[in-house]
């Protein structure tokens, strides 16, 4: 199978990248100073063991790149850019599955109108891009735990040789027939988290991680009121100790990946599909989600703004939160 791994950033690249130096053969999609960095530079893939430079090879879109019977496209964009993304890759002539390796739940559905076949993977990996041509990847001693998954339900031959390529990348990558309970899981359990640590830096106070809490509150509270199912504790409990976060020298993870993006100065975050899934839920059963609310409004304020990371503190933005629910 040939990879073509559409957004070539912290997610993307690291997969490619470990996918590559297996041996598998894999092309990676970037634009901008890092379609530049990678074609003439090479993929600099910094791990807790070294920094090597990998010579994958890289295109700027599908115009760069016949078609193949056996592609598999990764899409490792953030969600507010994947249905561009998806419209640019879905006008070629074979249709190939499209694997989402991404947070949120929304991918999927943007996917299948245009795509047959389409694979969920719920991605848990501590992957870090801050500089064009230079991806981190901090999981030891694996990369990562990659559950995949066939869209909207059920496992296959294709996701189980996706996998298994993963699994020889170093990867835990479990086929699992329930790929979306794994990523609403991961939604409510981790991902809210991601607004307040962009809005106030790593979350190491009090104040910090009750906002957090209120927020992981609500979400479950609107996920119960849709009949929407998801992972626990219990469902990750054999996968601890299966990978952390060690430090990567040349590096610094100060945050993952909403924090990168303002890090970054991107100019957009993923907030709408992270908090304002949970804001979305709430509003169409009935469930209150103001903490979600305003960590949407302001995260998206600071994108706008290219405000840094850290702007606002955790006191104030409790304080905040206190507020809103009244
Ligand atoms: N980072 C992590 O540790 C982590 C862990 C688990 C899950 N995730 C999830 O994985 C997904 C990807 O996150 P990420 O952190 O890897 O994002 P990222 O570092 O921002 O990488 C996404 C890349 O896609 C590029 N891109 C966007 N549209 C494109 C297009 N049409 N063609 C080519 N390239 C395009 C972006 O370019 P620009 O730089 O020009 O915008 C960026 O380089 C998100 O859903 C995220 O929540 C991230």
């Amino acid at each position: 199978m040939r990879y073509i791994i559409i957004g070539a950033g912290a997610v993307g690249g690291s997969i490619g990248g470990k996918l590559f130096g297996q041996g598998h053969e894999v092309v990676l999609v970037a634009r901008g100073k890092h379609y530049d960095a990678l074609r003439t530079d090479g993929l600099r893939l910094a791990t807790p063991e070294g920094t090597l430079t990998v010579g994958v090879p890289v295109v700027d879109g599908p115009h760069a790149l016949e078609a193949r019977d056996d592609d598999v496209l990764v899409l490792a964009t953030k969600t507010q850019d994947s249905a561009a993304a998806l419209d640019a890759w879905a006008a070629r002539p074979t249709s190939a599955p499209v694997v989402c390796a991404q947070n949120g739940v929304e991918n999927e559905r943007l996917a299948l109108r245009g795509f047959r076949d389409v694979y969920g993977m719920c991605v848990r990996t501590p992957a870090t891009y801050l500089e064009p041509g230079l991806i981190a990847v901090a999981g030891s001693p694996r990369p990562g735990v990659l559950h995949l998954g066939r869209y909207p339900g059920g496992v296959d031959d294709t996701a189980r040789r996706i996998a298994a390529d993963l699994e020889s990348a170093g990867y835990l990558a479990p086929v699992v027939p329930d790929v979306m309970r794994w990523k609403y899981g991961k939604l409510v359990g981790i991902n809210l988290k991601n607004a307040v640590e962009a809005i106030t830096g790593p979350i190491t106070s009090e104040d910090a991680r009750e906002v957090a809490r209120l927020a992981a509150e609500e979400g479950e509270a609107a996920l119960r009121a849709a009949g929407i199912d998801f992972t626990g504790a219990a469902d990750h409990a054999e996968y601890q100790g299966k990978f952390t976060a060690a430090p990567v020298e040349g590096t610094d993870r100060a945050g993952g990946s909403t924090w990168q993006s303002l890090a970054r100065s991107a100019g957009s975050i993923e907030v709408d599909y992270l908090n304002g899934e949970v804001v979305l839920l709430g509003r169409t059963h009935g469930v209150p989600t103001p903490v979600n609310v305003i960590l949407q409004r302001i995260a998206n304020e600071f994108a706008r703004e290219r405000s840094a990371p850290g702007e606002l503190s955790a006191a104030e933005l409790r304080e905040f939160a206190e507020s809103v629910r009244g």
